[in-house]
């Protein structure tokens, strides 16, 4: 996988079963990568994928039926907060890889507001070294941009990619120095990693929530769409002037989106992600609504308005904007889906006002089952979602990951499509269970996950 990228193969850790070869009979099998959906049996052997398809016998294998159940590559997300170093209250490298392989993720990547900064190489490889004795699934560290996320100096991109950083961000800010951003995108040429880059006009600050009919009515301060448009229009302009590869993260708004096709097409070379709590949650959730847009589902139970975990940077947006991501998302012009899981511990978010409260979702085991509501709608295919949760950043990634092929490390998620589950603090192993989606009943759940043939998960 290359230098410095980690994978913990400790037999130790977590919920590992011995026995190295698995055979799942009867499963639909999903792999975008291979453009396969078929009812088959699936043979996992050593830690890797050993045959796909039709009937199979291996005498040798502990066999489990999956017969009504669904098995895609391990998803990948690139975008989660851990907090480590230094916000271990919030979550930690062991609840937050639990929380991973739950929502059946089994390769993920960190982002770098942590205290200290993800910024220098000996805090790299401090956090290097918690992943490879706590890790359940994989964790891929992205860098600061620059160093202390403060925009007045770069980092050293060559030293901190060395060291096992996948990409650079200062997620959480904006990188305000027009000039260091220049240099990380020239960085992103030589080192063919991206620029992720969070949208935000640092001058457009303070509100709580979108800008809006609904900020008026609630009297709650509001950020505007523009804050997101303008500084996205700056790095699209910088890729456009080096060359280099920008990823606009947690892209919120039409218009954003919009922008980022018009630079597709001009030959500008940017990636982009959605949020699945951007496509479902309207900025009327704060308002205490619960309708899960752009699906069938029935709207849950009115939740108190101002409820701070319905707060998160980007703000959720209004209908008109849910709706405009998923048609984006439905042309192709957004290359993943990733989750920006952001656990908070109780008292800045439930023990908080929502002026007061930080910006954040708890999201990694809630993002397939949103997903799965948006497929039963009937706006995409499982084969469309599953490819932006898995092959598909696994490309950018650089990395033989997100597919079934024969050969390939036996990374796995298997969910069951039909069962019902109640969203709860104790249903969920995240630290900070901090989601609006608390309470509601979802549909889809992930029965077990497995990394490089090694059980991480199961219920
Ligand atoms: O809502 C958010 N929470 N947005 C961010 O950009 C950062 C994140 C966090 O770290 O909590
Ligand atoms: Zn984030």
């Amino acid at each position: 996988l290359g230098p410095g990228s980690f994978f913990c193969p400790n037999p130790g850790v977590g919920t590992t079963r011995v026995t190295n070869t698995h055979l799942i009979k009867g499963v639909r099998i999903v792999d975008p990568a291979n453009d396969i959906d078929v009812i088959g049996d699936l043979l996992i052997r050593d830690g890797k994928i050993a045959e796909v398809g039709g009937t199979i016998d291996a005498p040798d294998a502990e066999v489990f039926d999956a017969s009504g159940l669904i098995v895609t590559p391990g998803l990948i997300d690139l975008h989660v907060h851990f907090r480590v170093p230094g916000f271990e209250a919030k979550e930690t490298i062991a609840t937050g890889t639990a929380a991973a392989a739950a929502g059946g993720f089994t390769a993920v990547c960190c982002m770098p507001n942590t205290r200290p900064a993800l910024d220098s190489v000996e805090t790299l490889r401090l956090l290097n070294e918690i992943i490879a004795r706590e890790a359940t699934v994989r964790v891929f560290p992205i860098a600061a941009i620059s160093v202390g996320r403060k925009s007045e100096q770069a980092v050293d991109f060559d030293a901190l990619a060395a060291e096992g950083a996948i990409g650079f961000s200062d997620d959480g800010d904006s990188t305000r120095d027009s000039k260091i951003m220049r240099a990380a995108l020239e960085a992103s040429i030589r080192l063919d990693k991206p620029v992720m880059v969070h949208c935000e006009d640092w001058t457009l600050l303070g509100g709580a929530m979108n800008e809006g009919d609904v900020s008026r009515r609630l009297g709650i301060e509001g950020i505007p769409a523009e804050a997101e448009e303008i500084i996205l229009a700056r790095d699209l302009l910088l890729a456009a002037l080096t060359g280099g590869w920008l990823h606009a993260l947690h892209v919120s708004t039409a218009r954003g989106i919009e922008m980022v096709r018009q630079a597709k097409a001009a030959g500008i070379n940017v990636t982009a992600e959605v949020m699945p709590h951007h496509l479902v949650m309207s900025d009327e959730w704060v308002a205490g609504d619960r309708t899960l847009n752009n699906t069938n589902e029935p709207p849950g139970q009115p939740g108190e308005p101002d409820d701070p975990n319905t707060k998160v940077n980007p703000p959720l947006r209004p209908v008109a904007d849910t709706a405009g991501l998923l048609e984006a998302l439905k042309a192709g012009h957004f290359d993943i889906i990733a989750t920006d899981h952001a656990p908070h511990a109780e008292p800045e978010k439930a023990g908080s006002t929502f002026q007061a409260a930080a910006m954040g979702m708890s999201a990694l085991e809630v993002a397939l089952p949103t997903m799965l509501a948006i497929v039963r709608a009937g706006h995409l295919t499982l084969n469309e979602v599953v490819r932006r949760l898995t092959v598909e950043p696994a490309k950018l990634l650089r990395m033989p990951l997100g597919t079934l092929s024969v050969g390939a490390d036996a990374d796995v998620c298997m969910f069951d499509p039909e069962e019902r589950w109640q969203v709860t603090p104790e249903s969920l192993r995240t630290k900070s269970p901090n989601t609006p989606l608390l309470g509601m009943t979802l549909q889809g759940r992930v029965r077990r996950t497995l990394v490089n043939g090694e059980e991480r998960h199961r219920v």
